[in-house]
């Protein structure tokens, strides 16, 4: 516990889980389950991007939002990508030099206070991201000015559970790590508390008045389901694992981690009524707001 304080003290930045996305940038949105690309095609169809747009994403990660936008604005539009986490930074400028493309870029930037010129997009997007930023007013009034009169901003919100006692994903009972806890450690870290308060993330709701309230005309939200589909318990498990989730994972004292995955990996097998694919629903919050 004392180990897992101490790294989250000496990362904590605006938003970031105090590090988490550093520590799960070379695992993030690689493995079999298909989550954050289909929710980033999703919301890039919802906010309707035309060719030559000029277009910024805001906590990009690895790039879920950001390699559609690319197709979707062609070769007179470009799109730049902004994260807090270095390692995100790294990984998908990597990826975009690979992919030897010249209409996008990433650069290490805070998504609360964008620093580009006012007017400069036409749309901003922020999938699973910009709802971590501490101030949101400041967030969502950086944006309008952000962008041109009758630009759009597109975000997406996971919808949490209403109850965190319950937190289940499909046969995951996710509330069960919860137990394995020290409490000391939740009420010393308050991005954990919150989590646990389940106030992590503000709702849908507070974010599209928030959006009205900073100039937002016109919001949107739709509601939708998406069913992620795992090869088995492990591969659900892991996943877990792998984005801002670990923070519960790493909230359990490492002497008892590995015990407790194994013994998390069985309890999911027998409630899936035994080995083979598991799936899980979970419910996805896109707002599409215009200025
Ligand atoms: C769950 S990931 C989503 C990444 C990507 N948009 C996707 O859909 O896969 C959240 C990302 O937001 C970034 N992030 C969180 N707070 C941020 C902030 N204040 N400014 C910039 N990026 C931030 C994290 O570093 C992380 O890469």
């Amino acid at each position: 516990v004392d180990d897992f304080l101490e790294v989250k003290m000496k990362t904590a930045e605006n938003g970031v889980l105090d590090g988490v996305f550093d520590r799960v940038a070379k695992v993030y949105d690689i493995g079999g389950i298909e989550f954050f690309k289909p929710v980033a095609r999703r919301l890039v169809e919802h906010v309707g991007v035309g060719v030559g747009q000029r277009v910024l994403d805001v906590g990009c990660g690895r790039g879920a939002v950001l390699f559609p936008l690319a197709a979707a604005v062609g070769a007179t539009g470009s799109v730049v990508g902004i994260d807090l986490s270095s390692a995100m930074v790294a990984a998908t400028s990597a990826e975009i030099t690979d992919l030897g493309l010249d209409n996008v870029s990433v650069l290490k930037m805070d998504g609360q206070n964008p620093e580009f010129a006012p007017g400069n997009f036409d749309v901003i997007t922020g999938s699973m991201s910009i709802m971590m930023i501490s101030d949101l007013a400041t967030a969502f009034g950086n944006y309008a000015r952000l962008l041109r009169q009758g630009g759009k901003l597109g975000m997406t919100i996971p919808i949490p559970p209403t109850d965190l006692t319950r937190w289940t994903l499909g046969p995951f009972e996710v509330a069960g790590l919860v137990k394995e806890i020290d409490p000391a450690a939740v009420v010393a870290d308050e991005s954990l508390a919150k989590f646990f308060r389940g106030e992590f993330y503000p709702s849908p709701t507070s974010c599209a008045d928030q959006l009205r309230a900073e100039g937002f005309a016109q919001v949107d939200e739709y509601k939708e389901k998406l069913r992620i589909v795992a090869a088995g318990a492990a591969e659900l498990v892991a996943w877990t694992q792998s984005h801002s989730m670990r923070v519960v994972w790493e909230a359990i004292p490492e002497s008892r981690r590995g015990k407790v995955e194994v013994e998390t990996i069985a309890e999911v097998t027998e409630r899936n009524g035994g080995p083979g694919q598991v799936t899980a629903d979970l419910q996805i919050s896109y707002l599409v707001a215009s200025i």
